[in-house]
């Protein structure tokens, strides 16, 4: 089973190039089915969850031509309303596999996915997708475990979201993008990627307006026409190796960023006692003057601090100097990696959503295993900050959303390898003394 070792305790330093985002890649990908003509998708991330979404695009009748690891072509020509039935083998593998409901409605009038389930950070109802494309005019029916939405036409309408959701307003906006007359999405979710996914939209023909504000309008065209497009830089892949330098004491550059995008996280790692310089399309974080110290967090739908970046910034603050307060307001369950945690030294009390952290001085080494995407490579990160050698199982959850991660690692400094037999971990352990 293939696993992580490292050996942690230095300061991690120097620059690393982030890569497309990948939560806004899904979101491209499944509108990229929306035309007959050929969309030319660049920048994709090449990790499992991309892969398992161009999977269920092929899945439906999509064409789907991969030009390098970063590049893909894509076409819906020849997807037909009959073959607009995406298996259950792929939202059990990622959720998002949900937007082709959005994507297929939109322009086949008809989708038909599995129910997705609930996951390792809680409870995911999706009431506010169906609000939204019945509202357009869909019949949508939930039973047996799947989810058929069908429409004769859709018509554009005018939609309060009860619950900011950057799913259900990429979802929504898809399907309106194509509905006959106008749609309002009022209290939508303002997250990059959704600004990515409607420029995405806009690209090939439709007529988007406000996305990244919350409310979206939407004039419907009939069809979209082929197009080109290159993914924006990923948040959340750079707020990681932002924290990796506070959690080492070191000092890192992530280049082609938006800096934009990364200000909630910036601003957070200065008021701990980073220094942190914006430039154009890079963010410097430097951690090595002194030790940090503690402070107040809630995460919260963009511009506030992002759910994916918790579990990190956890790995950080358990590091830094008095209490800190972790309040989790978006899913339940993101606490699971605390026990891991505090397997390593740390101090953590988890009462309900909230995480109260008293710092300590360092971590110890210790075998963790990641319980999901965003706490194993928080729980990487503590691994390369402690002394001695550590081992991550599980990393197919990392490998779910980071690209290349451990070559970026050792780019940096990191004493790290992915190995797969007990062998290769006592060859890393011997060779790394
Ligand atoms: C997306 C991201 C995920 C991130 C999350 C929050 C992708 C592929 N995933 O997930 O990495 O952690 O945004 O930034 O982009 N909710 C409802 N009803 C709904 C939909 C959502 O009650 O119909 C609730 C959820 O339970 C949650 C909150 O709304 O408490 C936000 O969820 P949402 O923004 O929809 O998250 P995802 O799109 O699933």
């Amino acid at each position: 089973m293939e696993q992580y070792v490292m050996k942690g305790g230095r300061p991690l330093c120097g620059d690393v190039v982030i890569g497309g985002a990948k939560n806004a890649s899904l979101g491209v990908l499944a509108a990229a089915v929306m035309t007959d003509g050929e969309c030319l998708i660049e920048n994709m991330p090449d990790v499992r969850d991309t892969n398992v979404m161009l999977q269920a695009i092929e899945g439906v009748g999509g064409c789907v031509e991969r030009i390098d690891a970063n590049t893909v072509k894509i076409s819906g020509r020849d997807i037909s309303r009959e073959s607009t039935i995406v298996d259950g083998e792929y939202i059990r593998r990622i959720r998002a596999s949900y937007y082709l409901l959005g994507a297929l409605l939109g322009k086949y009038k008809r989708a038909v996915v599995a129910l997705p389930g609930g996951c390792d950070i809680g409870s995911r109802p999706i009431d506010q997708h169906i609000k939204g494309f019945r509202a357009l005019g869909a019949k949508v029916d939930i039973s047996g475990g799947m989810i058929t939405a069908v429409a004769d036409h859709l018509r554009g309408a005018h939609i309060y979201m009860d619950v900011v959701s950057v799913g259900a307003t990429i979802n929504v906006m898809m399907a309106a993008a194509l509905a006959e007359g106008n749609t309002i999405i009022e209290n939508a979710a303002k997250e990059p990627h959704i600004v990515d996914v409607a420029n995405f939209l806009n690209s090939m023909g439709a007529n988007i307006k406000g996305a990244g504000t919350d409310v979206i309008r939407i004039r419907g065209v009939e069809s979209f026409h082929g197009s080109e497009y290159a993914i924006i830089p990923d948040q959340i892949e750079a707020g990681t190796f932002m924290t990796l330098a506070a959690a080492t004491g070191g000092d890192i550059t992530v280049k082609n960023v938006i800096p934009k995008h990364l200000e909630a996280i910036s601003a957070k790692l200065a008021e701990m006692g980073c220094t942190i310089h914006e430039y154009d399309d890079a963010v410097r974080v430097d951690a090595r003057e002194r030790r940090l110290t503690c402070t107040q967090i809630k995460t919260l739908p963009y511009p506030g601090f992002p759910t994916d970046m918790q579990p990190q910034m956890a790995v950080v603050l358990a590091l830094s100097e008095g209490t800190s307060v972790i309040t989790e307001s978006i899913f339940e369950n993101r606490f699971k990696y605390v026990d891991e945690l505090t397997r390593m030294g740390a101090k953590i009390q988890v009462e309900g959503n909230v995480a109260i952290i008293t710092g300590v001085s360092k971590y110890s080494s210790a075998d963790i295993v990641a319980p999901d995407l965003r706490a194993g490579a928080a729980l990487v990160i503590a691994g390369l900050a402690a002394e001695g050698y550590s081992t991550v199982e599980s990393i197919q959850y990392i490998q779910r959303g980071y690209e290349r991660f451990e070559e970026k690692l050792k780019g940096l400094g990191a004493e790290i390898a992915l190995v797969d037999s007990e062998r290769e971990l006592q060859k890393f352990k011997l060779q790394v003394v």
